[in-house]
């Protein structure tokens, strides 16, 4: 079943059905302001960073689900309803959101008159601006009532939600002309304040949240909107909240627009105070003033679209399969950028206060990102490489607001400084742009540690050298890329974390089998890498440790048809046909094909036809086999989760690229093909009532084939799945790869499909690549040619910037 539809020409999903299986959501804002909103209206903004500075607020896990939002509600005269049905829930004549690129429109129709809320976050502005149009389409007079609703949350969104014997007392607010201002704490050490205004005179507001709503009222029936009359309330503590009151009459045909801003303002110390307790409110009057009129906010979205114009243009495919070219060219993309301004914090899965910035993931979301906009994608390098440490380990995560490691979490992921060898590796490629090796970096950002960010490779790389264990492989730490498989953690006390409680990394063997191809394909970059800025012998001996690798990982890291996944504590094997449960994972089989390990030897063939055989199922690829069914002291939290879910037998959709890669690595296009429809959310839109989540955007976890409902997706929007087959589809599927020199052309594809075209910017030129596959082979280019000339080999050398060439792939 069906919630909506794509609508490509607008970049959009149009839903039509309100009731979702769960919140569908939209991101707004992409640089320093942020807001989340469901289809209903639910969500929440904030200032850079979901946790510190969180600016209204939203109930997490609620009932019901989605509380919280920016809410209209309209009085008739007989009907009180909103325009995204909830939060009244009053039956619309017709409803529609159509999310788009960073904006949302929510249309409802209830006795004829047709409420439209637009929300976005303009480009370069600390504000959301929402246009409310209201048009009766009536022959009769309208007189409506119009209420607008925010509930401020107090700055920290983690104290907001425990520390009630103080939070109740500080709440403040001005009111001046139509705009509320919320000042909690800004007369002490903060230096910010937020407010919201709509762009006509209001006949009414409301600013305490119990006066508003009736202490005993739910979000679904405020008492001011039912009795129809605002009772100017003053928050003085309890909880503050901005309604602003707007009485329209529309004549019949009439339309009517309001625009509201949600903004934040940041002063200088000495020029907080207008006067005495009077807040200076000048930075917030010149925001509202950009957008005092209705076309202003559409010039302004207009230039947001242009804006993303501009950002989906550099790579665009035609492929005669409407759900892939969707995917690619739009929403794929879109959602690389979400993660890659979000990493892990803020989703409707994602509380904001618990995650910040991950080291890992951060330098994986940047290769989806990173043909977008380098120049982002490149301060975002030296910020993650800032918290590493001098012996090249690194925290696990950082505050985007402090960009300081997050000490809570820690150190010790043992697979983390391979990714930014990828991360700085993927820049490169894409920008030209080698100066970044030169930048001068710190550790754990102490000043005057700076060295430069070549050295934090070179670190990056020694890491996994200096702790190799007793079979020669890679020694795990708390965990390598799964979070959950704690080896070293041994944990039998509930009040734990599995992540952070290490209680015997001394003397463990506990070694990582992913980490180890991980090395392999990273560790291959570096040396590439050391080879064109002319470091050789540096490459040679960093090449030494890779062959090394490659014989370790072939002695003491293959089973006979497949890799095994780890050794543990004890050194015993861990994914093996040896062991009870959970015989075969996935990541490790993806690293090591992916690395070709034992290419020649037919390991790889081996080992991806028993991920076929034993994780493959309808809804994807599962992690491991058979699932864990007791809790493994040794192997900690993966082994806590009911099989089929998260990392136990889940289908955690970020490693299932690795198999497809892994796949054109042995030129089996079929196989990738089908792997990357069976995950791909165009591919599953009909049966969104059983995925659940948006059939827009990846997913991190499908349940498994061994869960209680198989196909049903969780944990949508931040999730490193969506860089993953945004790399995996086109540059190792469609082929198309940045390099140091050119753009290399290796498509691996079905054999049925007769070609594609690509559009792609690169370097500064634009290239209109065509590849056409007569004999319906899957690998294996047999010629180039760019702008009718031939070409050696499969890579098209850099060619003039400013100018546009034909570029025609023949497979073999
Ligand atoms: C999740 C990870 C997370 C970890 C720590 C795992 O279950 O999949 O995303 O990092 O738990 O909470
Ligand atoms: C999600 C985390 O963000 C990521 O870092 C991790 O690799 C996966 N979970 C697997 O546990």
């Amino acid at each position: 079943m069906k919630y909506g539809h794509f609508d490509d020409n607008r970049r959009e999903y149009v839903i039509t059905n309100p009731r979702t299986p769960w919140p569908w959501i939209n991101y707004l804002g992409n640089e320093d302001f942020f807001s989340l909103v469901s289809n209903t209206g639910g969500g929440y903004s904030f200032y850079k960073d979901a946790k510190f500075r969180r600016l209204t607020r939203y109930r997490y896990n609620n009932v019901p689900m989605d509380s919280g939002g920016k809410y209209f509600y309209i009085n008739d005269g007989e009907t009180v309803w909103s325009p995204g049905w909830k939060p009244c829930k009053t039956e619309l004549d017709s409803y529609e959101c159509r999310h788009g690129m960073n904006y949302t429109t929510i249309k409802g129709v209830k006795n004829g008159v047709e409420a439209e809320a637009l929300y976005f976050v303009p480009l370069k502005t600390w504000a959301e601006v929402q246009k409310l149009t209201l048009r009766n389409t009536t022959n009769e007079v309208k007189a409506l009532k119009i209420f607008s609703f925010v509930e401020w949350c107090l700055w920290n969104a983690a104290s907001d939600m425990e520390n009630f014997q103080r939070n109740f007392s500080t709440g403040e607010v001005e009111i001046e002309d139509s705009v509320i201002y919320h000042k909690t704490e800004y007369k002490e050490r903060r230096d910010h304040f937020a407010y919201y205004s709509v762009n006509e005179p209001m006949q009414g507001f409301d600013t305490d949240r119990e006066t508003f709503f009736g202490l005993y009222n739910g979000f679904d029936e405020p008492q001011t909107v039912l009795e129809g009359a605002p009772c100017n309330s003053e928050a003085h503590g309890w909880s503050p909240i901005a309604s602003h009151y707007v009485e329209v009459v529309l004549q019949p045909g009439e339309s009517k627009e309001l625009v509201y801003v949600l903004g934040y303002v940041e002063n200088a110390p000495e020029e907080k105070w207008e006067s005495k307790n009077i807040i200076n409110k000048t930075k917030a009057k010149a925001t509202i003033a950009r957008f005092d009129t209705a076309a202003k906010v559409d010039a302004a979205l207009a230039e947001l679209n242009a804006y993303w114009d501009n950002l989906l243009n550099v790579f665009t495919i035609k492929t005669g399969e409407e759900k892939l070219d969707r995917m690619v060219n739009i929403w794929n993309q879109y959602q690389c950028m979400i993660t890659f301004c979000f990493s892990r914090s803020a989703s409707f899965f994602e509380s904001g206060i618990g995650r910040g910035m991950g080291f890992r993931d951060s330098n994986q979301d940047l290769v989806g990102f990173v043909h977008q906009i380098p120049e982002r994608a490149r301060e975002r390098i030296i910020d993650i490489a800032s918290t590493q440490f001098p012996d090249g380990g690194c925290y696990h995560q950082y505050q985007p607001l402090t960009k300081k490691g997050n000490n809570e979490i820690g150190q010790g992921f043992n697979d983390d400084p391979m990714w930014l060898i990828l991360g700085t590796t993927a820049y490169i490629k894409e920008s030209g742009d080698f100066t970044i090796l030169d930048e001068p970096v710190p550790f754990d950002n102490e000043i005057g540690s700076e060295v430069s960010l070549f050295h934090h490779l070179t670190v990056s790389f020694d890491h996994v050298v200096n702790n190799l264990g007793p079979h020669g492989l890679p020694l795990s730490g708390r965990a390598d890329w799964n979070d959950c498989l704690n080896l070293n953690c041994f944990s039998n006390d509930p009040n734990e974390s599995f992540q952070t409680t290490e209680n015997k990394s001394e003397g463990s063997q506990a070694q990582s089998l992913m980490i180890a191809g991980l090395f392999v394909v990273y560790g291959r970059d570096y040396v590439e890498l050391c080879k064109v800025i002319g470091k050789t012998e540096e490459a040679a001996r960093a090449q030494q440790h890779i062959d090394a690798m490659v014989a370790a990982i072939k002695l003491n890291g293959w089973d006979g048809d497949w890799f095994i996944r780890a050794y543990d504590y004890f050194g015993n094997k861990i994914g093996s046909k040896d062991n009870e449960e959970s015989k075969i994972f996935i990541e490790s089989n993806g690293w090591c094909t992916m690395a070709g390990i034992g290419l020649e030897e037919g390991m790889v063939a081996k080992a991806l036809d028993s991920v076929k055989e034993r994780l493959d199922c309808e809804h994807g690829i599962v992690l491991n086999n058979p699932p864990f069914t007791k809790y493994y002291i040794e192997y900690g939290e993966i082994s806590s989760y009911p099989p089929g879910y998260k990392e136990n037998a889940g289908i955690f959709c970020h490693n299932n690229p690795w198999i497809m890669i892994g796949e054109t690595v042995q030129g089996r296009g079929d196989r990738a093909w089908e792997y990357f429809r069976k995950i791909c959310p165009s591919y599953t839109e009909e049966i969104s009532d059983l995925h659940k989540v948006e059939p827009y955007v990846y997913a991190q976890m499908i349940a498994g084939k061994d869960a209680f409902k198989p196909g049903e997706a969780k944990n949508s929007w931040l999730t490193g799945t969506a860089a993953w087959n945004y790399y995996a589809i086109t540059q190792y599927i469609l082929g198309i790869q940045p390099t140091y020199n050119g753009l290399r052309i290796e498509p691996c594809i079905a054999p049925e499909w007769k070609g594609f075209a690509v559009t792609r910017k690169f370097r500064g030129a634009t290239y209109q690549i065509e590849v056409k596959n007569p004999n319906g082979s899957m690998k294996g280019v047999a010629s180039l040619t760019v702008d009718g000339k031939a070409i050696e080999g499969n890579t098209i050398p850099l060619m003039p910037v400013g100018g546009t060439y034909k570029v025609e792939v023949v497979m073999n």
